[in-house]
């Protein structure tokens, strides 16, 4: 499904659009959910001391950051992004925090990685081939400058996998399809992470989803779901009436401590063929 989406390339909304949008990833990443979310993926990446690491669709930069302490001493985590400002920001963000070794940050398109093959211990992508147009271009780039063993670790949220707990399930589903079909890249990606790596030849695939349970204001499954509302609006699917009442049901659930509302991201990872797999 194929829509107008700011973030496969923020620099081209424009430099102010760009720098704003860094500031809401550095945002997000604040809410409780992402927090959750980003540590489960750090974990996942399990950065060792020396290790080189790679993060295409970096944006501000803020899982270089957490791993950076990871691969102390000769390591380094480069975080590559298509837009020059979001590298600029994630430089920025990086100075501020103090973390100014065991980080790069590089501007370039993840289809077209400027290093020669097998130079990286493990590669990332989170939150970034939903916005791809060819999914499987990247990944093929990851396969070829992570060395044979090391491992390529992908999440993405699948946006049709939202529940919320509303009256009104007709005006819900509406709401919700049109943010999941219209807004916001490929938000199948999350169910088709794991064909990808499979084509690609990874090895040793894991699949794990990340259930985000939202019950209060400050998650940012709440935040999507105010934007997916006005999205709708904007785009005609639902009326101004409509989306009050959606929204303010749900405002008023919050106040009385009923919200729910609930996604799943997809963690997938593989690892790269070594010389003895490649030669069965
Ligand atoms: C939603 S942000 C995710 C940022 C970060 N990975 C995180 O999880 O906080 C997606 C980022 O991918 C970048 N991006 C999109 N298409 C890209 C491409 N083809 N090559 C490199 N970066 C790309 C965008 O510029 C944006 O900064």
């Amino acid at each position: 499904m194929s829509h107008s989406n700011a973030w496969g390339n923020p620099s081209k909304a424009g430099v102010a659009e760009a720098l704003q949008m860094a500031a809401f990833l550095e945002e997000r990443s604040r809410v409780p959910d992402a927090a959750v979310l980003n540590r489960r993926l750090c974990e996942m990446v399990a950065a060792k001391p020396g290790e080189h690491l790679l993060e295409v669709g970096t944006g501000s930069g803020i899982l270089c950051r957490l791993l950076a302490s990871s691969v102390w001493g000769a390591g380094v985590v480069v975080g590559l992004d298509i837009s020059l400002e979001m590298c600029t920001q994630a430089r920025g963000y990086s100075r501020a925090e103090g973390v100014s070794h065991g980080v790069a940050f590089h501007t370039a398109a993840a289809e077209f990685l400027p290093y020669r093959d097998n130079c990286f211990d493990g590669a990332l992508a989170a939150r970034t081939l939903l916005h791809v147009a060819d999914p499987d271009t990247v990944v093929r780039e990851l396969v070829r400058v992570v060395r044979p063993g090391g491992r390529i670790v992908t999440m993405d949220w699948d946006f049709e996998t939202v529940t919320v707990d509303h009256p009104d399930r007709e005006l819900t589903r509406r709401l919700l399809h049109w943010r999941n079909d219209r807004r916001g890249g490929n938000n199948w990606s999350g169910r088709q992470l794991w064909r990808h790596l499979k084509d690609a030849g990874l090895l040793n695939l894991t699949v794990e989803p990340c259930v985000i349970i939202a019950h209060t204001e400050t998650e940012g499954l709440t935040q999507s779901l105010w934007r997916a509302a006005q999205g709708a609006l904007d785009g005609g699917a639902i009326s101004q009436a409509e989306h009050d009442g959606w929204v303010n049901r749900l405002k008023g659930c919050i106040e009385e401590g009923t919200f729910f509302a609930s996604i799943v991201y997809f963690i997938v990872q593989g690892s790269v063929a070594g010389q003895r797999e490649m030669a069965v």
